[in-house]
């Protein structure tokens, strides 16, 4: 069931109703995902890596409107770009999402802010590795 447009931002609609990068990552080179604790839905968050960046992304997600216009704008946010870039873009798409959706759903977007600080974490670990 489509939400209700006067509860969510224009953007988030747009995502939500177009989401960019839904689908399967071929050659990711993470997969990682997260659980949603208040509603069990659950998301993945597929990136890959190439030269330090992320090169291309994408989720899979089966949680509701804003959980997937959260997604959809974060993948949008942290293709081609650095780590330290995509931390400070996402950031950004978390405070426009919060600012554009119903206070209620702050679990939803909560949900995509886990996987991607999860994701995040284990490409820094990533580049450890590799020196
Ligand atoms: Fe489950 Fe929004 S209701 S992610």
């Amino acid at each position: 069931m489509a939400p209700e447009r006067s509860l969510y931002s224009d953007e988030v609609m747009d995502h939500f109703l177009h989401p960019r990068n839904s689908g399967d990552l071929k050659d990711a080179t993470l997969e990682i995902e997260q659980v949603n604790d208040v509603c069990g839905d659950n998301i993945v968050l597929a990136v890959r890596l190439e030269a330090g960046k992320i090169i291309d992304a994408a989720f899979r997600s089966l949680g509701c409107a804003v959980a997937v216009a959260t997604a959809s704008m974060v993948t949008e946010a942290i293709k081609g770009k650095t780590p330290e870039q995509a931390e400070e873009s996402v950031e950004g798409v978390l405070r426009r999402v919060r600012k554009g959706t119903a206070e209620d759903k702050s679990h939803c977007s909560n949900m995509v802010e886990q996987v991607w600080k999860k994701t995040l974490a284990a490409i820094r670990a990533l580049g450890k590795q590799a020196g």
